[in-house]
């Protein structure tokens, strides 16, 4: 998935970067926390370590829920049979697509109509299919709508003519299932849950810059939930203010940070930044010094496909991105 701030091509440099501090992590109970599509905690629990993952967002625990949690048996049948659904007029149609008369075009109207009987059809199954494969699913309906979608690279905008990759046919392709232990998920701010959780590892990739994760995803965000929000404007936002995050803000951003090294009960603490982020790699080392023993790692990156379209001030398309790490 296309996603601000992913990890999928970083995940080399992290990998082996936290292998090489911390050792063999096979066995370990690793925290991916700020888990958006799941990359990071997946590619651990792939690494034999027992995951907990977390995201405010819950599409992102939908994803997670399936990548980290998920150990049910491939059946193939189910994406069969949903394929093979007709279209219907449901929430996505109707708020989302140019026919309906909503003013907005994030898919197509085929599309629309086609994501709505996905969606409809898993709720009415999920009794049947059993939490793992309603998961499994949903999961995978959120990973495959979001290559349907008419848009630049988010959800901030949509296009106003439909672009190729919105023409084409929906189709809802299976998640690869993640072999390893059962982890655990949650979907919970995580100044709370930080509270709760404890381990050997602790991987931190919080938002870097001002741009909220629940604006810029709204829509994968009502697919996953499914819950008729009101929506305002010509974008269609629902309402998020309880999903705002304190790390895309210079004002919380620090503090918040702090607040959780302070309160990790890990022996290892890893986090992902980048020199273009908020937060300057001098206070992320003064704030992490006081808690035990600091060093940082680095590599160079290619920008973000959205940050190379819609900030054109940015003269490189190259940042450098860093893992701070700390031994407690
Ligand atoms: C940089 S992205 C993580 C990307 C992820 N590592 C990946 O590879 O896909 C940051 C994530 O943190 C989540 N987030 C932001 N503030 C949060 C908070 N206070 N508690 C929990 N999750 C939060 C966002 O929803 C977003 O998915």
């Amino acid at each position: 998935m296309n996603y601000i701030g992913s990890k999928h091509s970083l995940l080399g440099f992290i990998t082996e970067t936290i292998t090489s501090v911390a050792g063999q992590v096979g066995g370990c109970d690793f925290a991916d926390i700020f888990a958006g599509t799941g990359a990071v905690g997946s590619a651990f629990r792939a690494m034999g370590c027992r995951v907990v993952a977390n995201d405010i967002q819950y599409y992102s625990y939908v994803l997670n829920r399936h990548l980290i949690e998920n150990s049910a048996s491939p059946d193939s049948g189910v994406f069969e049979y949903l394929n093979g659904l007709e279209g219907v007029d449901g929430f996505v149609y109707k708020n989302y697509c140019l026919g309906s008369g909503s003013g907005r075009s994030y898919f197509s109207d085929a599309n629309g109509r086609r994501c709505d009987a996905v969606r409809q059809e898993i709720e009415r199954m999920r009794p049947q299919l059993g939490e793992d494969v309603y998961f499994w699913t949903l999961a995978s309906l959120i990973n495959s709508i979001d290559k349907y979608a008419n848009t630049a690279s988010v959800y901030g905008a949509f296009l106003k003519k439909i672009k190729k990759a919105a023409a084409k046919d929906f189709c809802l392709e299976p998640l690869p299932l993640v072999e390893g232990e059962r982890g655990k998920v949650y979907n919970e701010n995580i100044l709370e849950l930080i509270k709760r959780v404890k381990g050997d590892i602790l991987y931190l990739d919080p938002p870097y810059n001002d741009r909220q994760y629940c604006a810029n995803y709204h829509v994968l965000e009502t697919v996953a939930r499914y819950d008729n929000p009101v929506l305002k404007g010509k974008t269609g936002l629902r309402e998020y203010t309880a999903q705002k995050s304190e790390f895309c803000s210079l004002k919380t951003a620090a503090s918040a940070l702090e607040e959780i090294i302070r309160a990790a009960d890990y022996k290892y603490v890893f986090l992902s930044y980048n020199n273009e982020g908020l937060l300057p790699l001098g206070v992320i080392e003064e704030i992490m010094k006081k808690y035990g023993r600091y060093e940082v790692f680095t590599t160079d990156y290619r920008r973000f496909k959205a940050d190379a379209d819609e900030n054109r001030s940015h003269k490189a398309d190259k940042t450098l991105e860093y893992l701070h790490c700390l031994i407690k």
